[in-house]
């Protein structure tokens, strides 16, 4: 497979890679590519064929996205771009509190405060897809729907997704939608990997069910299923060593064991394990395109490879079997022998 094995994003018009250049290390920080690197990066991405970018309005403080405008309007290629950012997180707050609460959430207010902010600094008039980056737990879901979708009748916005939520919040958003046939969600945008799979019990049958399309996020563990960290080792480099803004939360014993079998199929593949990390993501069902991050041009080269990686079913099993999460009470109700009580006995198959 290469980037331009395009496909729709969910059940939409919107034409995407299997892999989106994240922009998140785009900007000033430590951890950061700066604007040549950024610069190297958005070109390599989009010379591979790839045609997703994804920012958000806080990703260092905006330079993302003022980047990223940058880059695409550089590059002469605005039409052929999907560009995507997100709103929800405040860049008022202090540690001390006393930020504006109208410069966060989902509510009318904060989405076009938010948006017309994007467009600046984005340097164009249109986002193709707009995400909702994380749930504020308060604005009715009712009225996110109405505001996005009366954003994408005014054509400052394509289509819309929702990040960081709970399964049904974007379910009750597209019902709402359908309902009223109106705009709804086309996609969720979440963390998943190897090691976080938490999202296969509620997220990924919501997604499937309401045609909504996953965007996995962090698929690589924020670098760890790199395998580029040591157990116990103090002095490797890189985004989840030392102090960092994520902490060392991946360096859990279970995730090691999951990332020797990683190595272990890499071995055999001749790949580096991050690819292959990457191409379980790509192959999970439901995915609909796959956020690649990387701060150096050489990373998201690697990366890229990851698409030529067909993995057999023995090493899907393999790795599924190894970081397979614990079921809980949904995945319990799914089991075949729950079923067979309900039909007599019988291994009724579904549609
Ligand atoms: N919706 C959300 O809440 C949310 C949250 C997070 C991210 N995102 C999106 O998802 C994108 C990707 O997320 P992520 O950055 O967390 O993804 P990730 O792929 O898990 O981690 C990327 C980091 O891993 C390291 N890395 C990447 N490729 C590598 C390679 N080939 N070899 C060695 N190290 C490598 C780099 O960090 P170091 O070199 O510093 O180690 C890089 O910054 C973001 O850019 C953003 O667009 C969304």
């Amino acid at each position: 497979m290469s980037l331009t094995a395009y496909r729709t994003l969910g059940c939409s018009g919107l034409v995407v890679s299997p892999l989106a250049l994240g922009t998140m290390t785009f900007g000033s920080g430590g951890w950061n590519a700066d604007a040549p690197t950024a610069r190297a990066i958005f070109d390599a991405y989009r010379g591979a064929g790839g045609n997703v970018i994804d920012t958000a309005d806080i990703y260092a403080g905006g330079e993302s996205e003022t980047l990223v405008g940058q880059f695409i309007r550089d590059s002469g290629a605005r039409d052929a771009v999907v560009l995507a950012t997100k709103f929800g997180f405040n860049a008022t707050a202090t540690a001390s509190g006393g930020g504006n609460p109208h410069a966060g959430g989902a509510g009318a207010k904060n989405i076009h405060r938010a948006l017309d902010a994007s467009l600046q600094r984005l340097g164009t008039d249109y986002v193709d897809l707009y995400w909702m980056h994380v749930w504020d737990g308060v604005t009715p879901v009712a009225e996110i729907v109405q505001t996005l979708g009366d954003l994408v009748r005014a054509g400052k916005i394509r289509y819309f997704g929702f990040s960081d939520m709970p399964a049904w919040v974007a379910m009750q958003a597209a019902t709402i939608a359908a309902e009223r046939h109106v705009p709804g969600p086309i996609a969720m945008q979440l963390e998943y990997s190897l090691v976080a799979r938490d999202i296969e019990a509620e997220h990924l049958p919501a997604a499937r069910a309401a045609g909504m399309a996953v965007m996995p996020w962090s698929p690589l563990a924020g670098g760890f299923l790199t395998g580029k960290y040591r157990r116990g080792a103090t002095g490797d480099t890189g985004r989840l060593s030392g102090a960092n803004p994520f902490g060392n939360s991946k360096f859990a014993d279970r995730n090691w064991a999951i990332l020797d079998v990683v190595k272990a199929v890499a071995g055999e593949l001749g790949r580096p394990a991050g690819q292959v990390a990457l191409a379980w993501a790509m192959a999970q069902p439901g995915v609909g395109s796959t956020l690649v991050g990387a701060r150096t041009r050489e990373q998201l080269d690697s990366n890229i490879a990851a698409a030529t990686i067909r993995l057999d079913d023995d090493q899907l099993a393999r790795l599924d079997a190894a970081s397979a999460p614990t079921p809980g009470f949904t995945a319990a109700l799914a089991a075949p022998a729950v079923r067979r009580l309900i039909f007599g006995g019988h291994d009724v198959a579904g549609w």
